[in-house]
């Protein structure tokens, strides 16, 4: 096998500025790991653009590559549980954080970060699907172990448009709930009513100024990508025993709420975990993808493009531009 291949790098100089450049890596300076992977498909995640401008909170040490979705082709394993020519998704634990992401042809994980790809799933759609999905799928999973049904009310989804917030809505909409999709962009309409949105709102009627503690009821459960004031607003205009699945810091990580929704609406607040969720949770959640939650849209949701053009895509992410799932095609 050739030992040498492209890698998109992302590097600190010594005065702290970062740079980003497809480079030639060798196969000898990956991490150890038991399973060597062909990559197929990765896809562009939100903590991505953020490793990619050397945001420390995500990467620690630079150079890296990020990429925390990859999908491909096992060509070494030292593990009896994947052997060559098995097709496998790696998403979560380290991968692509402070581990060598998706975005290179080649990549070496621990044995126990691999999940076989699906039958019913093609490596395109598990990379449609891929953290965002995922996340998507788990926030559902754990809304509906904690009762929440369709019967209930509509579900908000706020950071609609994006990886995760697209694939909430579908997943949602397949499952009979009606959907408000809260967006800022007034151009996506017709994209996300196509997911299944019966309603769409701007961002505006998702960030309460009013600082009162509670609102009049608008949604019974809510999907939340963003943080701070849209959460705190999000959870205040909760219905009775709500769900809400915290899953994101667009806006930022902080949150400024009373407990009266808690205590008086019995509104429940679920936090989203995608990186350790234990793995009985995590085939069970690849498994629905594949089959009853596999969302009808995915061939819509997707933008293909090559190593070369993630640059672009990761500023259009950074900017909130972004729409659906970026998968990069090797
Ligand atoms: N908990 C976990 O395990 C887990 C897993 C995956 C992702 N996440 C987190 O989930 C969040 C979303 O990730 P993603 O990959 O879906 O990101 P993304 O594709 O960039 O989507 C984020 C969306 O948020 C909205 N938005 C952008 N700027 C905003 C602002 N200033 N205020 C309000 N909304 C804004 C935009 O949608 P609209 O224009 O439609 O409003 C944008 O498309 C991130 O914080 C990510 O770190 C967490």
């Amino acid at each position: 096998m050739d030992n040498e291949y492209k890698a998109f790098v992302v590097r600190e100089d010594e005065n702290g500025k970062f740079s980003r450049s497809i480079e030639n890596k060798s196969i000898n300076e990956l991490p150890e790991g038991e399973v060597l992977i062909q990559v197929k498909y990765a896809a562009l995640n939100y903590k991505d653009a953020l490793s990619s401008t050397g945001h420390k909170g995500i990467t620690r040490q630079f150079p890296h590559t990020p990429g925390v979705d990859a999908c491909g082709v096992v060509v070494n394993s030292q593990s009896s549980e994947f052997k060559e020519g098995d097709a496998v998704i790696v998403t979560s634990y380290d991968f692509g954080m402070n581990t060598s992401g998706g975005f290179q042809e080649f990549i070496r994980v621990p044995a126990k970060w691999p999940v076989k790809l699906p039958d019913n799933l093609s490596f395109e759609e598990s990379m449609v699907l891929g953290t965002g999905g995922f996340t998507a799928a788990l926030s559902l999973y754990k809304m509906e172990q904690n009762g929440q049904i369709p019967e209930m009310g509509p579900i908000l989804v706020t950071g609609s448009t994006g990886g995760v917030g697209s694939m909430a809505v579908a997943l949602l909409a397949m499952n009979n709930y009606e959907v408000i999709a809260s967006s800022g962009k007034t151009e996506a309409h017709d994209y996300l009513k196509a997911l299944g949105a019966t309603k769409i709102i701007s961002r505006d009627e998702t960030y309460d100024q009013s600082g009162r503690p509670l609102l009049r009821p608008k949604w019974a459960g809510v999907i939340d990508t963003v943080g701070d004031n849209t959460l705190a607003t999000a959870i205040k205009a909760c219905g009775k025993n709500g769900n809400i699945a915290v899953c994101g810091l667009i806006e930022s990580p902080k949150l400024n709420t009373t407990v009266y929704p808690f205590i008086l609406n019995g509104v429940n607040v679920l936090g989203i975990e995608t990186a350790e969720t234990p793995r009985n949770i995590r085939l069970k959640i690849w498994e629905l993808l594949a089959d009853k939650w596999k969302p009808k849209h995915l061939d819509s949701i997707k933008n293909i493009i090559s190593l070369g053009d993630l640059e672009e895509y990761i500023e259009l992410m950074l900017a909130g531009k972004s729409k659906g799932r970026v998968l990069v095609k090797f």
